[in-house]
């Protein structure tokens, strides 16, 4: 039988999970068709990686923009009412834990279309951040639940969910990483403002950060005592950041940076062959971000999580990750380490192969 599938995306880490499946749904003879909800809608944040990763144009968008967490998911909720009710999908598939996943599990699920979840499982237990609250409830309202990890599974059979529902299919990250490498070789023209600054600074020679979660960068003592430490390991290293839109404005609300030291460099959000390639080469990762946890562990290099909790465990187990919160002083020492050559190596995770997509559509034919 041929499916009618529905993806629905919205923000920046959504895009990398879409790309590989809609490629592997595009051998079939299945229907497909993109909705983006808009809740990310900067050229860099967005258009980028439609472009990088080879996904279709959005046959949808629904410009919602930024706005207080209700709104934008009530916002994304009405425009996609309409648009589902038109279509009659088989299915509609959400990816990951953004505003934009719940709110399209919400509205699917109350006009009685199956929901698949992509990247489900996923807990932090940490309830002041918002995508543990979307993740809880989507995975409660999902009519199959596709896995990362066996954490994830274990998570899901806790709360209740029936095992038929669940699948553990791998991390279709990881398919989206096999496949920037793999661009990055063959066109590296692609990639050149990274190339351009690995040559400036050198192999393995920079720290590479990323900071954006409203625990870091939305409280200011926060945000300064993290600046503060960006200020300190630069006096002796390369940092580069690029910064998400969010931690801009904040850091130009609350702090003056023209004094930093100049190893310190902040650029804009880079594509994601950039952001990769950057990854690769950098003598370590500094980031509050969930998928550069897993980036780094299958690059082998070494990540340390600004964050007290991880939703990816496995990172910690068998990646290359260290969860640092905002413990600056053993930051420091880790640091040290790296540059010592003692560093985590990481291992090879089960299922995160760049073969998710197929498995999902292996489930995919197999259930509907
Ligand atoms: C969202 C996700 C987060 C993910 C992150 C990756 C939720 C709850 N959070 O957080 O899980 O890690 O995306 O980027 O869905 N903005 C722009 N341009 C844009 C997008 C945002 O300027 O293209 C600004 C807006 O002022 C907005 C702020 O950034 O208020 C935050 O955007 P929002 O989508 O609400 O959350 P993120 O912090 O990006």
């Amino acid at each position: 039988m041929s499916l009618k599938i529905l993806h629905i995306v919205g923000a920046r880490p959504n895009f990398m999970k879409l790309a590989p499946l809609q490629r592997e749904l595009a051998h079939t003879t299945h229907q497909q068709k993109i909705i983006h909800t808009g809740q990310h809608y900067d050229s860099q944040m967005s258009d980028i990686f439609f472009e990088e990763l080879q996904i279709t144009p959005p046959d949808y968008h629904l410009g919602v923009g930024s706005g207080s967490h209700t709104e934008q998911t009530a916002k994304i909720m009405l425009a996609l009412e309409p648009i589902l009710r038109a279509e009659k999908p088989t299915c509609v598939i959400v990816y990951g834990d953004v505003n934009s996943t719940l709110a399209a599990a919400l509205v699917s699920v109350k006009m009685q279309i199956p929901v698949v979840h992509v990247e489900a499982g996923l807990r932090s237990r940490d309830f002041t951040m918002p995508e543990e609250i979307n993740r809880l409830l989507t995975d409660q309202i999902s009519t199959l639940l596709l896995t990362p990890s066996q954490d994830a599974n274990e998570n899901l059979l806790r709360e209740g969910i029936s095992a038929d529902k669940i699948h553990c299919v791998g991390n279709i990250m990881i398919d989206s990483l096999f496949f920037a490498l793999q661009a990055i070789q063959q066109f590296p023209q692609k990639a050149q403002k990274s190339f351009e600054l690995i040559k400036k600074f050198g192999e393995k020679k920079y720290i590479l950060s990323t900071v954006h979660r409203p625990s870091n960068v939305d409280d200011k003592e926060s945000l300064q005592r993290l600046f503060a430490f960006f200020a300190e390991v630069a006096r002796e290293n390369v940092v580069i950041l690029p910064i998400h839109p969010r931690t801009r404005k904040q850091l130009e609300l609350n702090i003056d940076i023209s004094a930093f030291p100049a190893n310190f460099h902040i650029i804009e959000p880079l594509g994601y062959l950039d952001f990769i390639n950057l990854q690769k080469n950098a003598l370590c990762v500094l980031t509050d971000s969930g998928g550069i946890q897993e980036e780094t562990s299958v690059l082998g290099v070494a990540c340390f999580t600004l964050r007290k909790n991880t939703e990816r465990p496995i990172t910690l187990e068998l990646g290359t990750n260290t969860l640092i919160g905002d413990n600056y002083e053993l930051l420091f020492q880790k640091i040290q380490q790296v540059k010592e050559g003692k560093s985590k190596k990481g291992e090879n995770i089960p299922f995160w192969d760049g073969q998710t997509a197929s498995r999902i559509v292996n489930v995919l034919e197999r259930y509907f």
